[in-house]
């Protein structure tokens, strides 16, 4: 799969840890930042993920700032864009078959590295239910 993801300073260092991770695993990164933990806007960061899927240069994105919040807020802004701002596993799973989410949003500061890469391998591993959920799906958009 063709990943985007980005983070802001507090997610700078889970973000580079799972770069690694999903290359290891076979993914192609698109790391569009930021470069260091030098403090940065999140909204700059969130936007360059929203363009990469809205043109179909990713499959999926990762967004990573201190908390998740943040990205997710941003992200959330762009028609078509739907990003979950994850807590634990079951989370992940459920933002996608239910939500058919295209971006997952991590907390940088609470998080472990192997909670990361277990939330991130379920998002990308669980495919979106259809059904029901795609009636509400289509209605996100439709405001
Ligand atoms: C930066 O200090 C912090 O506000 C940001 O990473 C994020 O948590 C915002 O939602």
């Amino acid at each position: 799969m063709i990943i985007s993801i980005a983070a802001d300073h507090g997610g700078f260092s889970l973000k580079q840890h799972l770069v690694a991770f999903l290359e290891r695993h076979g993914h192609e990164l698109l790391d569009r930042g930021c470069s260091s933990e030098d403090s940065v806007d999140y909204p700059d960061y969130a936007l360059l993920v929203v363009r990469d899927i809205l043109a179909g240069h990713a499959d999926f994105g990762v967004l990573v700032c201190g908390t998740g919040i943040g990205m997710s807020i941003a992200a959330n802004r762009h028609a078509g864009i739907r990003a979950a701002l994850v807590h634990r596993d079951e989370y992940a799973k459920l933002a996608r078959e239910h939500n058919d989410a295209n971006i997952i949003c991590l907390g940088g500061r609470f998080f472990s590295p192997t909670e990361a890469e277990r939330m991130v391998t379920t998002f990308l591993s669980t495919p979106f239910g259809g059904g029901r959920h795609e009636r509400r799906i289509k209605k996100l958009d439709a405001c």
